[in-house]
Formats: structure tokens, sequence, C-alpha cells
């Protein structure tokens, strides 16, 4: 056999012989704590995070009175929660303590706000008041491991590498979009863009529409029967495989696969409205500029451009710039989100030719709305 099939087969015979001992202790485990009930599902032992974890467990006290969750690592409180999520399979094991049918948790922590160092001790416990006395006690203290960067980081700028890694399933490919996987905020998410950017760049039924960075198709599915055509573009061939289905059934849609940085294969002033969300803040400052160059070219005289990034001025772009800061450069992900500010888009538009900018600003975004010069076939029309 082969020294790499060896070692190969020795790592697989340890990570399971590893996972075979955490079975074995998670299972004699004590759920009882003194006079507290309660065991942490997920994370078991050392779970490796990019930018959240999931803390999942359940608690409760015999007598039945209150408990709050509190998760804290060196020694500064995280989140705290009390516990309510249904838990038939632990009422099972207690039947006799009052509320434990509802004694479960779920907390999302953001990697940002645990310390950077590469193995965070993160403390979940338990607090009660009883007989007037506040009680804590330690329900688990879990090591987890930081995401290091080995021979497979990638630069920022493989942008077709890094979204293919992160859509490699739907489910991935969802969550790196939207930070969630959830059909109904998916729709309304999707639903509250298309209708914000209707009405901020007037798409009508005879507009061809350009997505720029289109995803899994979450706004398209919504704006394709608002126009004529709708064309999602996307750096990442699994992205765009997602967005096709789900634009399924659409007969005025098409895709095409970007090279990452201009408008390559879309032909001159082919298009009405081009448009780019929650994209800008994964480029670097050149690729965004060539964007807005391209969408330039790509548009009919009169043909409006709508981008977007999370704003540095705004009171939680700020807050989220401040909480990047903290995080150690060498274990920042490729596409980690780098803000925009109001006067870097006004200039991009400026420089490639656009006309009557407007720039928007919210407590997170930023955004910018602009018109190539000239006038629509819609305008050039005689009024009858
Ligand atoms: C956060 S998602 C947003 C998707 C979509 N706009 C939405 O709002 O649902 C970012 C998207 O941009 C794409 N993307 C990243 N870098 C790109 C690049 N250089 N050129 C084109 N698309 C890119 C990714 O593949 C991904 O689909």
């Amino acid at each position: 056999m082969a020294r790499g099939n060896v070692r190969r087969l020795g790592a697989r015979l340890v990570e399971r012989a590893t996972q075979k001992g955490l079975e074995l202790f998670n299972q004699r485990r004590r759920a009882r704590i003194g006079w507290l009930y309660g065991a942490l599902d997920v994370p078991r032992a050392l779970q490796p995070f990019h930018d959240w974890i999931i803390v999942r467990g359940w608690c409760c006290v015999e007598d039945g009175a209150p408990v709050t969750v509190v998760l804290s690592a060196a020694g500064k409180q995280v989140e705290a929660l009390a516990p309510s999520l249904p838990r038939p399979d632990v009422a099972k094991l207690y039947p006799h303590v009052p509320g434990v049918e509802r004694s479960g948790f779920e907390v999302f922590v953001k990697a940002f706000d645990l310390p950077s160092s590469r193995v965070v001790f993160l403390k979940c416990a338990a607090r009660a008041v009883q007989n007037g006395q506040t009680k804590e006690a330690t329900l688990e203290t879990v090591p987890v491991v930081r995401w290091r960067p080995g021979r497979s980081m990638l630069p920022r700028f493989a942008y077709q590498d890094v979204w293919d890694r992160s859509a490699r399933n739907f489910h991935d490919a969802r969550v790196s979009v939207a930070g969630y996987d959830d059909d109904e905020e998916w729709n309304r998410t999707g639903e509250l863009f298309a209708s914000d950017l209707t009405r901020a760049t007037g798409i009508g039924p005879r507009d061809v529409v350009l997505e720029i960075g289109c995803g899994a198709g979450r706004v398209g599915a919504k704006l394709a029967p608002r126009c004529q055509q709708w064309i999602g573009a996307d750096v990442s061939p699994n992205m765009l495989r997602y967005a096709r289905e789900a634009l399924e059934g659409s007969d005025n849609v098409s895709f095409v696969q970007l090279n990452g940085v201009d408008l390559h294969g879309i032909r001159d002033e082919s298009i009405d409205v081009v448009y780019c969300t929650v994209v800008f803040m994964h480029l670097d400052e050149w690729d965004r500029y060539r964007y807005v160059a391209e969408a330039h070219r790509v548009l009919r005289p009169g043909g409006r451009l709508y981008v977007d990034n999370f704003g540095l001025s705004g009171e939680m772009g700020w807050k989220l710039f401040l909480e990047t800061s903290q995080v150690d450069a060498a274990l920042r992900p490729p596409n980690v989100s780098k803000s925009s500010t109001g006067e870097e888009l006004q200039i991009y538009a400026e420089r490639a030719g656009f006309t009557d900018i407007v720039i928007e600003r919210t407590p997170m975004f930023v955004a910018m709305v602009a018109r190539k010069p000239g006038a629509t076939t819609e305008e050039r029309r005689p009024a009858s």
C-alpha cells in the first residue's frame, strides 16, 4: 500500500476512535448537576467555526423555577436567554421535573463576539433564583477551535472558487447568500428588495434587467414576473445552478457565468436596468469599479444602475466594521465583508460616465442609483 494511503487510513482510524470515545463520554455524562438538570447537545467537543457557532441544549430545575442560560467566554458574558423550546426526549428521562417539556434552548453565537485566540473556551452556565437566592451552575465548558487558514485558504480574488465552495449544496448556498435557510424569510427579503428596487429604478414590463451576483435567485424570482427579461449573472456555477432551479418555469429568464471582474458575454447597450445587491462587500475596490464601468457599457442610453454595500458611515455599518477589525487578519475569510462609503460609489459612477446619481444611506447600508445619459427608447417615442 502506498505511504499516502497508509497515512490516510491511520487518520481515519484515529478519527473513528475519537468519535467513539466522544459518544461514550456523552452517554455517560451526568445530566444532573446538584440542583440543576441539563446538558449541551451542541457543541459537545471541539467545534471549528467560521462566523457563527450554534449552542444547543436543555436545562431546568426540580422546583420548576425560571432558569436563564448564560454563555460566556474569557469571563465576558456573550449571551443570556430563557429556555423555551420543546424537548420531549428529555421529558421522557425526567418526567417528574416540572417544565422539562420546554427546557430546550438554541443560541447562535457570533464569532466576532468571542475572543480572537485560536481556541476559545465557551462556558455555558444556568442561573436560577431559589428561596430568594441566585444560584449558578456550569452545564459545560467547551473548547471551540477557530478555523485556521491552511493550504486550502483561497485568496479573496479567487471569486469563483471561494463562492463555489460556499455553495456546495442548496442549504450552504442560501446561508452564504443571506445568513439563513428559511423559506419564509428568503421570500420576504427577496420580495422586499424587489419592490424597493422597482421603486428606485422604475423597472417596468418592457425592461431587460441584469443582476450582477444573482446568487441562488432570491431577488430574481420576485423580479422576473415584473420585467420583459431577467438575466441572472454570477461568478459561481453552483450558485447559478440553484438560481436556475429557483426560476424554473419562467420563460423570460437566462443565466450568464461571469469571470469575476467584468460583463464579458453581455452585448453593449442591450440592458435597461443593471443591479447588484449584497455583492460589493465581497469584492476588491478595483473590481467594484470595473463592474460599474461595465454596467455603463451594457446599459442602453437612459438605462439605470443600482448598487449597494454595507456603509461605513451608518451606526450599524460602523459596528460591523469594528467587529471585523477584532478578527485576526490571518483568520479573515476571503469573502469577509468590506464596507463602502457614499463618496466611493459616487466617484465610481461619475468616472464611469453616469449622471443623476443619488446616494442613499441607512444605518446599515449605502446604495447608489444612477442613470446612463441619453433618452430611453420610451422617451424617444413620439407622444400619440
Ligand atoms: C451575498 S450573495 C448575494 C446574492 C444575491 N444578490 C441576493 O441578494 O440574494 C453574493 C453573490 O455574489 C457572487 N459573487 C461574488 N463575487 C463575485 C464576482 N466577482 N462577480 C460576480 N459575482 C460574484 C457570489 O457568488 C454570490 O452569489
